[in-house]
């Protein structure tokens, strides 16, 4: 019986490391998900364009979930799923990266945003939005939705890296299966018409306050004639 599971032990661990560990790329299908992820996407606030932005947005009934590329934030947490045993991972995991990744939504058609089992052709998540190192307890951190982030519907997800840089673990938002729950919109620089309308109305704003002036320059000099 023993000389059995020690057999089993053995193949399996040969297995391991002949097809994923050292065969050339990780299979995502091979990942146990260990990690916990979350994200809640934050509309930026501060200045001029964000308030006559969010203020456009509100008047128009939006989304709130949609964020703009080069404006708004992500809050992030990340960590060890308490369920599994925490000495394991401290010893293998080494670093984590946690990524913007492609909705299926957004991928249909749409070839090098492809998801491929094998990790190094997957195109799946190609941005880059956290790299530390790893930490059992939960980690957090906000993110600025970079500027040269395309508009489309995402989903972030984490991998958990060995010493050698490979795959040994992930976590994501979204299901496992379709990936269809807990997504967000990011709307990119490009295709967005409402920041022209922010900037002009940041603009008449200037504008106006101008015309103001002027005109309380045109009432002074009238009452000083008098
Ligand atoms: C995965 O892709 C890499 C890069 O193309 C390749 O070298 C490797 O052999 C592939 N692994 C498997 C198991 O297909
Ligand atoms: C105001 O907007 C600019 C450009 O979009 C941005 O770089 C800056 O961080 C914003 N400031 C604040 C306080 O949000
Ligand atoms: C943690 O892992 C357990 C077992 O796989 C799973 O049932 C649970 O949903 C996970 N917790 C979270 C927050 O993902
Ligand atoms: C992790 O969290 C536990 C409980 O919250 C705390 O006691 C421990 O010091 C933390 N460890 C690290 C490395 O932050």
């Amino acid at each position: 019986m023993e000389t059995c599971f020690l057999t089993t032990f053995v193949i399996i661990l040969l297995f391991c490391l002949a097809e994923t560990c050292y065969g050339g790329g990780v299979m995502f299908s091979s990942l146990p998900q260990t990690l916990v992820v979350s994200a809640s996407p934050q509309q930026g606030q501060g200045n001029c364009s964000t308030l006559l932005y969010t203020a456009e947005k509100t008047h128009k009934h939006e989304e709130s979930s949609v964020l703009n590329a080069g404006e708004d934030t992500i809050t992030l947490t990340w960590g060890l799923n308490q369920s599994f045993t925490a000495d394991m991972a401290d010893q293998l995991y080494k670093n984590v990266i946690v990524k913007l990744c492609y909705a299926p939504i957004s991928q249909v058609d749409r070839a090098w945003r492809k998801t491929v089992d094998n990790l190094s052709k997957d195109k799946t998540c190609q941005f880059t939005i956290v790299n530390k190192p790893y930490q059992r307890n939960q980690s957090s951190d906000q993110w600025m939705v970079e500027k040269d982030v395309p508009t489309a519907t995402y989903f972030v997800r984490a991998y958990a890296y060995n010493s050698a840089g490979e795959e040994m673990a992930y976590g994501q938002t979204t299901d496992d299966g379709k990936k269809s729950s807990n997504l967000f919109e990011i709307r990119g620089i490009t295709g967005r018409h409402l920041s022209l309308h922010v900037a002009s109305a940041c603009f008449s704003a200037f504008s106006l306050a101008s015309l103001f002036g002027l005109f309380w320059m045109e009432r002074r000099k009238v009452s000083v004639k008098k």
